[in-house]
């Protein structure tokens, strides 16, 4: 597959080849796996956006007996995304997240009391579990469970650390978990995000037992390595932009903004799927019904065109029209969780440590995938 052996080249710098890809071949069908590649920012934004052309409901080609994932919202196209995505953005609501801030804090300062200085791989000790442990007590995980939930969540959702001939029973045991869960909050309602989606209605309509499961699970494929990667990713523009630590430090003000080029620049989610609904002109070029669509995020937000200097890293930028959550309908659910859990993050790193420099001599090496992008490993020295 063209498309795969260029990207795998180098999975941590597909740029200079989307680069290529946007002034010569901005719409491109790969023959050997038949999808059909977006590159430029425009382009990519209406395929993203527009779903009376471009369908979300992919998931039963890929997955014929459906479950859970393929009824989640991610999936749906309207009327039912839109009455399904009612129900849940209800339950997360801005303002649940906002409540969420002390626990953040209390979550980052436990993992890093760990470190008071020295060498240690930061995806491993501090972004893989934050994000994990932070939906776990939204969610309402009692503690005691913790543990076997974060080994769940590495298992069936996360690329790095994932064992492939363990993932369908333990996919088996994690949504036997969450109908327990449901069924003890429907007799003994608690103030958590369990309870919330379950009880949450829309026209008399609550969702069902497959929704809800389809729901919890998409949290966690959708929220736990994206936000990792995210904060994974910060660090490394950091350590590659020095000015950028320190000024970050004497100004946290700035860490918002700092995320949002993160963002663009690193986006952690670099493609999606779509599929035409009908024969489609995209920039000029046919594509057929039926066929399965990627736009590619990554690209979109170095398009030249819409960034100046979009190959340079620039907290600074005044105008950052990325779409690193996507675009319309399907705009991330999470992104004020994200937002929220990246710069408490950020902040408490640079208020612990005077630096924060990352180990050179051990390699690097990315997660293997072409949609989501971010580090397996990053070992740091902090001081
Ligand atoms: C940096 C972190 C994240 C990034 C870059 C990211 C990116 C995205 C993108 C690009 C989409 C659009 C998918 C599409 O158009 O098909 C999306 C959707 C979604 N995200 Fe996130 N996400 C992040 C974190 C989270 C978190 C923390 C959660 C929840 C805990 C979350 C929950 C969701 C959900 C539920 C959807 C589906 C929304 C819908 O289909 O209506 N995401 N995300």
């Amino acid at each position: 597959m063209i498309v795969m052996e260029e990207l795998k080249r180098d999975l941590l710098n597909p740029f200079p080849w989307y680069k290529v890809m946007r002034s010569s071949k901005p719409v491109f069908r790969d023959t050997d796996s038949g999808l059909w590649n977006v590159f430029r920012y425009y382009d990519v934004k209406r395929v993203l956006g527009n779903f009376n052309e471009f369908s979300s409901q992919f998931g039963k080609a890929f997955n014929p007996a459906g479950g859970p994932i393929s009824e989640s919202i991610i999936n749906l196209d309207p009327p039912r995304h839109t009455k399904l995505r009612n129900i849940v953005s209800r339950a997360f609501t801005p303002r649940a997240v906002e409540k969420m801030e002390p626990v953040i804090r209390d979550i980052c300062e436990n993992l890093l009391s760990k470190h008071q200085g020295g060498r240690f791989d930061i995806v491993k000790e501090f972004t893989s579990p934050l994000p994990v442990t932070v939906i776990a007590t939204m969610l309402g995980i009692p503690i005691s469970d913790m543990d076997k939930f974060k080994k769940w969540s590495d298992n069936v959702v996360g690329g790095s650390q994932r064992d492939f001939a363990e993932f369908p029973s333990m996919m088996k045991e994690m949504v036997e978990y969450f109908r327990r869960m449901i069924a003890q909050r429907k007799s003994d309602p608690k103030d958590d995000l369990i309870t919330a989606i379950i009880n949450a209605e829309v026209d008399g309509e609550n969702l069902t037992e497959l929704e809800s499961l389809g729901f919890f699970i998409l949290l966690l494929v959708a929220g736990n390595e994206t936000t990792t990667n995210l904060i994974s990713n910060s660090l490394l523009c950091i350590d590659e932009n020095h000015e950028t630590f320190n000024e970050l430090k004497s100004s946290p003000e700035l860490i918002p903004q700092a995320i949002e080029e993160v963002l663009r620049f690193r986006s952690p989610v670099q493609s999606i799927y779509r599929v035409a609904k009908k024969d489609t002109l995209i920039n000029g070029t046919m594509v057929p019904a039926g066929s399965i669509i990627v736009p590619w995020i990554g690209s979109a937000n170095r398009d030249e065109s819409i960034f100046s200097n979009a190959d340079q890293f620039d907290i600074h930028r005044k105008e950052n029209r990325h779409i690193a959550f996507g675009e319309g309908i399907h705009y991330c659910l999470g992104a004020p969780l994200a937002r929220l859990e990246s710069k408490v993050a950020l902040e408490m790193l640079l208020k612990e440590y005077d630096s924060i420099k990352v180990d050179r001599s051990i390699p690097m090496i990315p997660q293997n995938s072409t949609i989501v992008y971010g580090l397996r490993e990053l070992t740091v020295k902090v001081s």
